[in-house]
Order: C-alpha cells, then structure tokens, then sequence
C-alpha cells in the first residue's frame, strides 16, 4: 500500500477534545428536539439490482425506503446510512443531508467492511487462523483505506463474539472459540480500521459487535435467545469487547437476542454499566439493524415510543433503522416524560463528535477520482494473497504428499464445483467484490503450473441449494445456479474418470458462501449434497488425494481424517485465494495457520471446547459418550507445516512469585526439517486451586514464527496478573488465588511440554 498519495485525503481531522466539546455544546443550543432524534437514527439505503426481490422478512418496500429516507435527508432528520459504496452515490446523499440541515450537519457512512471492500480478505475465521497479528492489522487497513477512500467512515466489525456452536452460521465471521485469541484478533483488528485513532487519513471508525453473548444462541439458531452465567459473561464473551474497547474502538454494536431474559439491545446493564461505567467506553453505541423496534418483537416494549425510549436510555446512542425508526418517536417521549432531553443530548453528544473527530463537519464530501485509483491499488491484491497464505491450515499429510513436486507431476484433476466458483471463493459478507479478477483454485493452479503440468477439471456434482434460501441472495443475485443441462451421473463419472487418469487428484469440498453467514445456521456439519461420496469415489480410484476445504466453520470430516492423505483447510481465501492455495500446494510457502476451535467430529458432541474444566471420572474424559469419542477430531491451535518443530528446555524463571508476580516462561523451538516452516508457539495455562474450578488449561501467550531449516529461536512469553485473574461466581468479583499453576507449551492445546511455578499466598 502506498503511503503517499498523490491525491491528498480532504478530510481534516480535529483532534483537540476542547474544541470538539464547545463545538458540540453550540450545536446542541441550537437543536430541535427532532433533529437530535434524527442524527440518532440511521437508515439503510440501497437499490437492488433489477429483478431482485426483497426478502420478505425484512418487511422492506424497495421501492419506497430510498425515497422516504431522501425525504427524512430533506427534512434533516438523519444521522447516518448504511449500504451505499458507490463514492458519487455517497456524495450525492451526503449533499441532499447537508443542505437538507440547518446546521449542515454531514453523515456517517456505515457498511459493513467484514473482511475487504473491493479487495477480498480471507473470511475473519481464517484470518484469526493465521493467529498472525500483524496480517490481521494490514488486511483490515487495506479495507479501511478502500473504505474511507469510497467514502465510507465506519465499518460494522471486526464481529468479536465467542462462537462455540459450529451450527451457529457467523461463527465464521468471528475468532473462533477462545477469548485470549479473540481478543488478541480483536484488538489487530480495531487498529488495523483505526490506525493510532479516529481520523487519521485512510482509516475509519471501528465497531465490534454484536454485545454480548450473540454467538451462544440456543441451538446454534441464529438470533434466537442466549442464557449466559456471569462467569460465562465476564471470563469468555467479554474479554474480545474489553480489548476492542480498550484499543480504542469508536463504536460498539448491540445484538439481536434476549440475554438471560433481557433482549440485549434494551440493556443499561450491558451498554451503562459496563460498557461506559466499567471499561469506560467513550465512543458511540449502534443497534444492530431494526434491533429497537425488537423491543416490541421480544414482548420487551409496549410500542414503538416505549422502544425508543428504554433503549436511549440503556444507552444505545443511535438506532440501525430499515424503515420506519423508533427514535422517530423520541420527541413524543420526551414530551411525555418517558425520557429526558439530557439522555438525548447525551447521545447527541457521542455521534457529533465522532462526526467532528472524523473530520466530517469541516470535509464532508470524497473524492471520487481518488476512489478509482484506491479500489485498483494492486498493492492490495497482494496483501490478501499473502493474508491467505497464511490462514491456511494443514489438516493432514500423509507420506508428505504435499507439497506437489511440479517437476515430477504429469497430471492434475481438479474436482467439485467449489473449485471453480468465484463467488464462493470470496465467502460470505461482501456486496463490492470485483468477480472478473477474482482468482479461483483452479484459475491458481493453472496460472501457477502453466504448460508443464496438464490440469482438468470437472465439477462431478451440481451445485448445491440450501432448503430455505439465503437472505443474501437478493442483494448480489449471487445465488448459485442450477447448471443447465447438467447430468449429474454423467459428470460424477466424468470426474472419477479425470481422478483416476490423473497423477494426483485435487477435490475441493465444503459449503457454499450462502449456506453460511448471517442466518444461515445448519442443523448438522455433514458435507452438503454428495460431496463425501465423489470425495470417496476419487479417492477409492487409488490416485493420491488433495482435499482442500472450503468452509468457515468445521465440517464433518471423520471418513477423510482417516482416508484422504492430504487435508488443507484453505476457508474462502478471498480475491486472491487461488494464487495462494497453488502457492501453498507446491510449495512456494509452506503452511502455517492453527485452528481457532476445536473440530468436532460429529454435530451431537457441540459445544466442544478444550478449555472443559476437570470433573468426576477424569479418566474417562475420552468416553463421555458411548457411542464416539468425545474428544475433538483436531484439537484447538492444532495445523501442520511443511516442517517439523521440536521443543526443549522449557523454563520458568522465577519458580515463585507473590500474587501481583509475573513470571518468564521461555522454550527452544527448533526447526528439525530441511525446510524453511512456519509455527504458531503456543502458551497454555493451568491453576490447580482456588476459589473456584479453573479450566485443564487456557491459552495464555503466542507467537506465529518463521525459521528457517534446521534453524531455532528462543521464545520468551510473560504470565502475570492478568494472565492468571479470573472473575469467580463464588466471589461474584475478579480473583487471583495463591495456587500452584502448571504450564505447556508447544504446537497446540494437547501440548505436553509442561513445567510448574507457584503463586505464593501474600504475607
Ligand atoms: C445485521 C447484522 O446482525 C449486523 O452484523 C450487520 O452489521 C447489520 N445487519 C448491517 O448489515
């Protein structure tokens, strides 16, 4: 990315909190009631493409709401809009918003920035599986610079919620299941939108979401109720929004569902006393989409007004309406004495100077020519082909069949459809991608082996449909289609024959982009549609097997972990996933990414998490159930390289230490291969007693490093206080127990290098 542009960003940013504060004072003299209720609403504007209909359970008439929102913008009664990416677009509304205002007040323009704008990331799973920080940071520069430069100033991420239930579909749109990684990915990724604060030039504002406990909903069962202990709230689901929020993050979204009986989104225990009270949060709180007027849905609110009013004053600071906003109503309530003009202004407050600190009152328009050159920079193409690199993760190699050797390989067959779709390349959670430069696995192969190895393809089977329809098909017509004249028999066949004819076979296997996301939950994680059995029928031709993954959530993967030699979980690596993945099958770069969760083996035995605590029968751990193991198919942290790394000489120094103590733990990693490889050092911690039962172990420290063959490095990590305080229910408050605490280190959780320090009760 180049730093100098030879076009300068117009906005100009006011960073003097004092000015800030007496411009805001001055605004909010002169505002109507109304008009503060409209910079505290935010609509959504789009067009869909011709042809596409609504979903009918977003109750959206498409062709009224963009004219009812220009009418509010006339009227200047809104604050901010969602969805438009179009930099001529964004500046004609911003200018009917600010002639529209008679104190020419701009908009915020959101969108939600998942994983790229134009050039696409690797979905934010595989981003966390990389479990490398500074690749998270860049890739979400990347898309904040694209983003600012289209003009958009926020962006609805990065999604910080703990996912623990494979059948929850946005498991793929967050870190996974481990709340010292999450955070860590959090905070990667609130820096990488953000750069050092808001307003600095190419970035834009931050918002993590959905707060809090989205990703515990019952059943997996996207948007339906959570129950969450304390215990759970403040050791697992809290943690990725505390370092969201302590790095500074602008904003924080609210979410969908009833926590323990409270619908989140109307919460002053969530958004009052401990976000702004406990953390301190000084930027401003959004509702996820239509989520006030759920008030009313969750038989929480008598009527839109009575909506309107408790969440303002649990302190949601602006409403993500699609039509018709409950903060509409917050006059009435103010009048009525639902709520008083000081919650407004409150509120007011944090959205005006977000929009002053953004630079936008001063430079409310963008550049258009600006944008072109920003979305083509190919400077950008290439952080994300090196983003999915290293996200990847090698689930098996047998014999080390990868990588390919290209000098002693004739032939290649390339099977399924997934292998050559570029939509689903992307994944799920982008609307601005460039399809015509988008690099599928099998365009990676081809350009990468040229004229020396012949490579065919058939896809065996035909694309497969969800039962109910995504939502997402209307904004993009992206949903896949039923190939015409496609004879399935006849193209199963074809692409056995291809397998068998070849010298290796390359099966490319998983979900499409639709059938994961936001509402797209699944009741079990099988491969969808006949998948296995072409997976199988490759693999029974006797022709060494490449299976290469395409998912953003584990998949039941029982019958390939014992049959298929090579297994690369490749998640959908984005614009320029087919380069990296044919750099990855021949070697180029080996691999280096870790799991974020534990895989399951099967869809009966989630939740699955490694960090269980100890109970009755411990010995028994493997056979809690009678019928399949219960443990994970790939434990958490776990992936292979195309090396081999050995640990040594773990040590603890010093071997005691009083309670506010931290201790070094340090190990020898050494590269035993002939190869450069890549490994994630990993830091697991275990308290033996306490006030309360503390997991067999949690991760506490990592490093992603590069070494070279036969090469070896000294790993340092550091425990101290917060490595070792938890929040106890005995105690209702955060604790850190005198104990003995056993550490490991190495590859993954199941890690068995292990020493021990103490923490010495205090005088
Ligand atoms: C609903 C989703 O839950 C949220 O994550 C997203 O940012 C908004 N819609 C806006 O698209």
């Amino acid at each position: 990315m180049s730093s100098e542009s030879p076009i300068q960003q117009p906005a100009r940013t006011d960073h003097d909190p004092g000015r800030i504060g007496a411009r805001v004072d001055e605004l909010l003299r002169t505002m109507t009631v109304a008009e503060k209720a409209g910079q505290l609403t935010q609509y959504f504007y789009f067009r869909l493409p011709s042809g596409a209909a609504a979903e009918p359970a977003l109750g959206l008439d498409v062709e009224a709401q963009p004219r009812m929102v220009e009418e509010a913008l006339g009227r200047g009664q809104v604050g901010s809009l969602l969805f438009v990416t179009d930099p001529a677009e964004i500046n004609r509304l911003q200018r009917l918003a600010v002639e529209g205002n008679r104190h020419g007040i701009p908009l915020l323009f959101g969108f939600d920035v998942i994983h790229g704008l134009r050039t696409i990331f690797p979905v934010p799973i595989a981003m966390a599986a990389s479990w490398d920080l500074d690749t998270i940071e860049r890739g979400q520069a990347v898309a904040a610079r694209e983003a600012r430069a289209v003009g958009i100033h926020w962006a609805f991420a990065p999604m910080v919620d703990i996912a623990r239930d494979p059948r929850w579909g946005r498991m793929v749109e967050g870190a996974g299941e481990d709340p010292f990684l999450g955070a860590a990915v959090a905070v990667a990724q609130v820096r990488g939108f953000q750069g050092a604060g808001l307003g600095q030039p190419d970035r834009i504002i931050a918002g993590p979401k959905h707060f809090a406990g989205y990703g515990a909903a019952l059943g997996g069962r996207d948007y339906d109720e959570v129950n969450l202990s304390e215990y759970q709230l403040w050791n697992t689901y809290f943690p990725p929004f505390r370092a969201a929020v302590a790095a500074g993050a602008g904003n924080v979204m609210t979410a969908y569902m009833n926590l323990d009986g409270v619908p989140a989104s109307g919460s002053r225990w969530l958004f009052t006393e401990v976000l702004r009270e406990a953390w301190g949060f000084g930027g401003f709180v959004v509702s996820d989409a239509n989520a006030v007027r759920n008030l009313l849905t969750h038989g929480f609110a008598a009527d839109l007004s009575d909506a309107g009013a408790r969440a303002v004053a649990a302190g949601v600071d602006m409403e993500m309406a699609i039509t018709d906003p409950a903060y509409a109503h917050l006059p009435e309530a103010v009048e009525s004495g639902a709520v008083t003009e000081e919650v407004i202004d409150a509120r007011v407050r944090r959205i005006l100077e977000a929009k002053l600190r953004m630079g936008l009152i001063d430079a409310p328009y963008v550049d258009e020519d600006r944008a072109r050159e920003v979305l083509a920079d190919p400077e950008h193409r290439e952080v994300a082909r090196v983003a999915a690199e290293r996200s990847a993760v090698l689930l098996r190699n047998e014999g080390g069949l990868l990588p390919l050797d290209t000098g002693r390989l004739g032939s290649l067959a390339v099977i399924g459809p997934l292998a050559d779709s570029r939509r689903d390349t992307l994944g799920p959670w982008v609307f601005d991608f460039d399809l015509a430069e988008t690099v599928t696995v099998l365009d990676g192969i081809r350009q990468h082996v040229g004229e020396r190895v012949s490579v065919d393809y058939a896809p065996g089977i035909p694309v497969v449909q969800r039962v109910f329809p995504s939502m997402f098909d209307m904004f993009c017509g992206n949903r896949p289609a039923d190939p015409e004249g496609f004879d399935e028999e006849a193209e199963f066949t074809r692409a056995v024959q291809l397998a068998a004819a070849a010298d290796v076979a390359v099966v490319v296997a998983g979900e499409w982009q639709n059938m994961i996301g936001e509402a797209a939950s699944r009741s079990s994680i099988e491969l969808p549609g006949r998948q296995l059995e072409l997976l199988q029928a490759v693999v029974a031709t006797g022709t060494p097997t490449v299976l290469l993954v395409m998912n953003g959530r584990p998949v039941d993967l029982r019958w390939a972990a014992e049959n298929v030699p090579a297994i690369l979980d490749i998640w959908y690596p984005g614009s320029q996933g087919g380069a990296a993945v044919a750099n990855l099958l021949f070697g180029t770069v080996s691999p280096g990414g870790k799991l974020p969760f534990s895989w399951p083996r099967t869809v009966g035995q989630v939740p699955m998490i490694y960090s269980h605590t100890r109970s009755h029968e411990p010995d028994n751990q493997r056979r809690r159930y009678w019928d399949e193991e219960s443990t994970p198919l790939y434990p958490f942290g776990y992936g292979l390289s195309y090396g081999r790394f050995a640990y040594s000489d773990l040590t603890l120094d010093p071997p005691s230490i009083p309670r506010d103590g931290t201790i070094t733990a340090s190990v020898q990693v050494t590269n035993t291969s002939d190869r450069e490889a890549t490994e994630v050092v990993q830091l697991y911690l275990h308290q033996r007693h306490g006030s309360a039962a503390r997991p067999v172990r949690e991760l506490k420290g990592f490093q992603r490093l590069v070494l070279p063959a036969r090469g070896a490095r000294r790993v340092e990590f550091t425990i101290g206080p917060d490595e070792r305080r938890y929040w106890s229910t005995a105690d209702r408050d955060w604790v850190l127990d005198s104990s003995a605490f056993d550490v490991w280190v190495g590859g993954d959780s199941t890690a068995e290098m292990t020493a021990t320090f103490e923490v010495l009760p205090s005088a």
